[in-house]
């Protein structure tokens, strides 16, 4: 067999895989070494100084820059060496990090519903291409999370994918913050967490209800805080901009009052809660007297509000309508801080997946939301690692280790035994990124046309391994 670039390849069992000179970042082991990987059947089998002699050194193919393609014909780019009976393919990975995949807590798979815009199968490809091993999808689908009959669906989907889905249930019945649905049986069909995501309860005592209710389950709260009053007919942040462009704007009192709130109350119902996608600095100010306190909350936060403030609606254009809303320069400068100070937990991509005419129209008519699966790692590595003084060694643990230590998942290494969920970087690879870059079926993405920094070069999942171009 020969592996093909950009798309998902099954090594047959027995098939030795050997990484040869990869910098290995493993965090849970506190790693940071040059070494080789052996894997068979999506097992690490050993780690160190490998011998790979024997095979042909033109069947030996470099990924990356390294890569050796003009030996071979069209895109059969890998080919195994057949010795004693055995498979063989050798990836030379000198210059490239080797770190365990990616888990991102915030996706939206629209399926079912809206199949158009993203569909299981569609967006594990666009996981796989930005190095993410495994995803929480968010409730707010046609019709949405809210009963077992859809976790079954998810979880029966994931298995026969092989690929770590952790669907979200919502925590109100139809995402409309009127009636709880029932906890109980949403964790045993799988639910990993809770949230009404795109939505946010506005009831303070059904929200109290559902912080008590979800710490009986030790269920996780994921909360998108958002007080209507201060947003409902706004179309960006509130501030210099909005005024300036004209458009009714959302004040960060939105978030910030809901925030204040949800501590408040998981301080006394001792629910496990996570704000998701916060954007203004007062959150993250509140959330860090609350981590002071002792109060059980984490937080993420989105590359794009990571990376772009509100000047960005000045050119008009609709694919930076986001909700919440990119907000003020300062706002994006405290969340970055943020990140740096670990107040902010993890970064989560809220990848929203909409179709072009969605959002290639005014700011008014826009769905709010960006993709964000694929530019995941280029993102923030840009803007934290090349832009300001960030490890990428931290970096590495904020995107694949503590979203599983915030979810209660096994923690990820690489090392003898553990399954290859393995993510391969090639730090210094620039590119600017377009249409042809992406595997989801929406191409709405904050970086559309930007040039980002780190990019994957490949992700092995088990036996199944994707070579990117
Ligand atoms: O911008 C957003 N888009 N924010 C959300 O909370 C929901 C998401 C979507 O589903 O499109």
């Amino acid at each position: 067999m020969g592996l093909t670039f950009d798309s998902v390849n099954t090594l047959p069992r027995d098939t030795e895989l050997i990484i040869k000179n990869a910098r290995i970042i493993d965090p849970v082991q506190g790693k940071d070494v040059k070494e080789d990987i052996l894997i068979r059947d999506g097992v690490i089998q050993k780690i160190g100084k490998l011998k790979t002699e024997g095979m042909a050194e033109s069947l030996q193919q470099g990924i990356g820059d390294n890569k050796k393609s003009s030996h071979f014909a069209g895109k059969e780019l890998l080919k195994p060496l057949i010795s004693e009976n055995k498979n063989f393919i050798k990836l030379e990975a000198e210059g490239l990090i080797v770190c365990p995949s990616f888990l991102d807590l915030h996706v939206h798979l629209r399926e079912p519903g809206n199949e158009d815009e993203e569909d299981i199968m569609s967006g594990i490809q666009a996981a796989i291409h930005g190095g993410v091993s495994g995803l929480c999808c968010m409730p707010n689908t046609v019709p949405p999370a809210d009963n077992e009959c859809y976790l079954k669906y998810i979880c029966s989907v994931a298995k026969e994918q092989d690929f770590n889905i952790f669907p979200v249930a919502s925590m109100t019945k139809k995402l409309e913050g009127t009636e709880i649905t029932d906890f109980g049986i949403l964790k045993e069909n799988g639910a990993i967490a809770l949230s009404d995501d795109g939505c946010c309860v506005q009831d303070s005592r059904l929200m109290y209800e559902i912080m008590k209710y979800a710490a009986q389950f030790d269920l996780l709260l994921i909360l998108h805080e958002e007080d209507y009053s201060f947003s409902r007919f706004g179309l960006m942040h509130e501030g210099f901009y909005s005024s300036k462009l004209g458009l009714d704007g959302i004040s960060s009192l939105s978030e910030i009052l809901m925030v204040q709130r949800d501590i408040e109350l998981a301080k006394r119902t001792k629910a496990k809660i996570h704000f998701t996608h916060i954007s203004a600095k007062e959150s993250v100010e509140l959330i860090k007297n609350a981590k002071d306190d002792g109060i059980a909350v984490t937080c993420d936060v989105t590359p794009h509000h990571l990376s772009f403030d509100d000047s960005e609606l000045e050119s008009y254009d609709a694919l930076f309508k986001v909700n919440p809303p990119l907000r003020s320069s300062a706002d994006r400068e405290a969340l970055e801080k943020g990140v740096l100070e670990d107040v902010i937990d993890i970064i989560a991509s809220d990848h929203a997946p909409h179709l072009e005419e969605e959002k290639n129209t005014t700011i008014k008519n826009a769905a709010s939301g960006v993709t964000g699966l694929e530019t995941i790692f280029a993102a923030s590595f840009t803007r934290l690692c090349c832009k300001s003084n960030f490890s990428l060694n931290k970096l590495i643990d904020i995107l694949s280790v503590r979203p599983r230590k915030i979810l209660g998942l096994n923690l990820p290494s690489i090392k003898p035994g553990e399954k290859a969920e393995i993510t391969i970087i090639e730090q210094d690879r620039r590119k600017l990124i377009n249409s042809d870059f992406f595997s989801s079926k929406s191409i709405n993405s904050a970086f559309m046309n930007k040039e980002l920094q780190g990019f994957i070069s490949g992700t092995i999942n088990g036996r199944k391994i994707r070579i990117n171009s």
